[in-house]
């Protein structure tokens, strides 16, 4: 009876395949049946923009346009034709998800799927294409302005996290565009700096991710970066593009210039760009009929392939790459209609906020609060109040509604004295500049002060914000610590009141001086829509935290390893960067170094108390294509249900080149009652021990001996067994 079930099982998947086959084959004939009707104009038009968000289709044979937009964290609002203000529609709000550093410290996949498919379903109600993300950049420092848009320091993680989203999203006939490709780690001088590291590093470290979408997550269409590697743009890179993306990982979508970062015809037109956007038009915009025509890829690529320079099957690999991507988005006559802004997503955005707050520290169990307290909270700090779904570049969004952290408060604690007041003004931002607030500090401090003295418990809702030189696009931080004068106005506080809470709203590790005196601390991020929600419900205890960190906290900014050189390893000379640090980054220096970080990557506590035990490994010895399945006991030893993610890292023990202390191989998330407890079983493959061998230019696996590590974080390791490749 179960061979019979089997037998069909693999008949029916063996159909399956035939099918995709079959249909991949068909669309494939109807390519070349397009590409044979399309004049040489028509084709080069394919391959760029014709306004700020789209690219032309084909009048004259009903081929649509491309619509896309950002991305990542929810649909944005309308953009004039040809200009970067808001096209002033009023059906175009949306749900705000949290940002992605906020899903990648949910370390659950599941999550991503949901986020994915819920902003898939909006862009496609938007009728949009292609939306513009996930990002997925590696952290390498905490001054990046546009870390909170990112998946962390781990390429296992951003790995694993980016996947799902890609798939959710494509599930709606939409394809995500994975960004920025590659090595796009800071935003001062992204335009042109040219980025300088080791083979290892770029493939260990800073590749992986986008290797995962592509391989993985089938990504239909994936963005370019502005700045240079190697000498050479990376948005038409010889080595990215062609050898690395469409060679080696078989890439079969569309490549897409960030917005502007195409430079050159012959390049862009040989080394894999196919559509380009964003380009600026020397104030053409204005005079000419159509400034879009002198695009890199327009006319001058036109005039270079009737010229002979540039053979025409070059511009026939872009459209069919194109054509393939509307086969699988608006040529799709399968697609579903998409939904937006719902109730549905709002609860999306919700859980993936609860599930990534990660909470940094709780002193004799200050969290949770009571919901019934009638104690006086007292709530200070600007981002209490502030709007963080607006503002920080390309990523802002206008969202339906944005619950405040003091709104989420006053409600849960509804019988609570609570009370507000700013403490400090950051100041509005115009035009990439921060102007000097025209509040009175000293007077919003006093403020403050006079409430914190008199307040049973302060929350202080502080961090960075949206504004220029904080998380946002187009420049970097300027120091590690708080700005806008709050370690000051923290260390004031904490003077005149014993029971105070930090709420760090961020996209990035920031320096805490006061970090002793505080009874408890939690990394809120972006959260989007639902943020004061999320943020009460873990506050209250109605949801038991099980973010963890997907990145490092440095005590001081030299204990990241971009920031342990000189200025070449960050921020560069203005021309070149060097990446010093080499494959060590984030958790990999801390650990190496031996350099003890405030926080570390994969810390996060719980209301309730976890323990893992009796790690075993199915058996000692391995070889390559084999998987290493390690198993643990996980309990939660606490009062209360919650989830903790166990965490496996490997190293290589002795190793002739340099290896990291340790890097995360696998995780799993895991939701237990109080007192109960469970086998957690996880899997590795032994190709993954594997280095990249600059000397081959391929992946090594070393035969000897690698340390298991099994913990609650990169620190917190309960179990280490050794195991050996043979
Ligand atoms: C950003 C991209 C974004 C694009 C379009 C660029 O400045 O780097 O991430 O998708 O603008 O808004």
């Amino acid at each position: 009876m179960k061979m019979r079930y089997l037998v069909l099982l693999i008949a029916f998947m063996a159909i399956g395949q035939l099918k995709a086959q079959s249909d991949e084959t068909l669309i494939d004939e109807k390519i070349e049946t397009i590409l044979k009707q399309l004049t040489l104009e028509e084709k080069v038009k394919m391959c760029h923009a014709q306004s700020k968000f789209s690219s032309p289709g084909v009048e004259r044979l009903g081929i649509p346009e491309i619509w896309m937009s950002d991305g990542p964290h929810g649909v944005r609002a309308e953009i004039a034709w040809d200009a970067w203000n808001h096209a002033g529609w009023t059906n175009d709000s949306c749900t705000a998800f949290p940002a992605l550093t906020c899903l990648a410290a949910t370390f659950n996949p599941d999550l991503s799927y949901k986020y994915g498919v819920a902003i898939g379903e909006e862009a496609r109600y938007r009728k949009k294409d292609i939306l513009l993300g996930p990002g997925v950049n590696i952290y390498r420092t905490p001054l990046n302005g546009r870390n909170f848009e990112y998946m962390g320091e781990d390429p296992y993680l951003a790995s694993v996290m980016c996947v799902p989203y890609i798939k959710g999203v494509q599930t709606n006939g939409v394809a995500a565009c994975v960004k920025h490709y590659a090595l796009n780690n800071q935003e001062v001088w992204r335009s042109h700096i040219n980025v300088q590291l080791s083979d290892r590093a770029l493939h260990e470290i800073y590749l992986p991710a986008f290797k995962a979408a592509v391989e993985d997550g089938g990504v239909w269409s994936i963005m370019g970066a502005y700045n240079k590697y190697n000498g050479q743009h990376t948005s038409h890179h010889e080595v990215l593009i062609n050898d690395i993306l469409k060679g080696d990982w078989g890439f079969d979508g569309v490549v897409v210039t960030d917005w502007g970062s195409a430079h050159d015809t012959k390049e862009a037109a040989l080394n894999g760009l196919d559509i380009e956007m964003g380009t600026g038009t020397d104030g053409l915009t204005s005079s000419t009929e159509n400034a879009y025509d002198y695009y890199y890829l327009a006319k001058p690529f036109l005039e270079m392939i009737k010229s002979g320079e540039i053979d025409e099957s070059v511009v026939d690999d872009k459209v069919r790459r194109i054509l393939r991507l509307m086969f699988r988005t608006n040529m799709d006559k399968n697609r579903s209609f998409g939904r937006k802004a719902n109730q549905e997503h709002f609860d999306v955005a919700r859980e993936v906020a609860q599930e990534g707050i990660v909470l940094l520290k709780n002193n004799r169990n200050f969290f949770p609060l009571n919901p019934e307290t009638d104690q006086s909270i007292a709530v200070i700090g600007e981002n209490a109040t502030r709007m963080m779904t607006v503002g920080g570049g390309s990523s802002e969004l206008k969202t339906v509604h944005e619950i405040s952290p003091l709104e989420g408060i006053k409600k849960r604690f509804a019988k609570a004295n609570v009370t507000h007041a700013m403490g400090y003004s950051s100041g509005p931002s115009v035009y990439g500049r921060v102007l000097p607030s025209d509040l009175d500090q000293d007077k919003l401090k006093k403020e403050a002060l006079e409430l914190a003295k008199t307040a049973d418990v302060v929350i202080f809702v502080g961090g960075l914000n949206k504004s220029h030189e904080q998380d946002c696009e187009n420049g970097d931080r300027k120091s590690l610590n708080l700005p806008f004068g709050q370690d000051k106005l923290l260390n004031e506080i904490m003077a005149v009141n014993k029971n105070v809470a930090v709420i760090l709203v961020s996209g990035n590790a920031v320096a805490m001086p006061w970090q002793d005196k505080a009874k408890a601390i939690v990394q809120a991020w972006y959260l989007g829509s639902e943020t004061g929600h999320a943020l009460a419900d873990v506050l209250s205890g109605d949801v038991n935290p099980s973010g963890k960190l997907p990145f490092s906290f440095p005590v001081n900014l030299e204990d990241n390893g971009a920031h342990a050189f000189d200025e070449l390893s960050y921020p560069g000379d203005g021309v070149n960067q060097v990446y010093k640090e080499d494959i060590l980054v984030g958790y990999r220096w801390h650990d190496t170094k031996a350099i003890k970080p405030l926080f570390e990557f994969g810390f996060g506590e719980s209301y309730t108390q976890f323990e893992i035990k009796e790690a075993t490994t199915d058996k000692s010895n391995y070889k390559s294509g084999e998987e290493i399945r390690v198993s643990v006991e996980l309990k939660n030893k606490g009062k209360t249900k919650g989830a903790e993610v166990v965490q496996v890292y490997l190293g290589e023990i002795d190793a002739e080149v340099l290896r990291p202390e340790k890097e995360l191989k696998a995780f799993k998330k895991v939701e237990l009652e109080a007192g109960q407890s469970q086998i957690v079983h996880l899997k590795v493959p032994v190709d993954h021990l594997a280095y990249y061998d600059e000397a081959t230019g391929n992946w090594k696996l070393d035969q000897g001996q690698f340390k298991i590590s099994v913990g609650r974080s990169s620190r917190l390791i309960d179990e280490e067994l050794n195991i050996t490749v043979r």
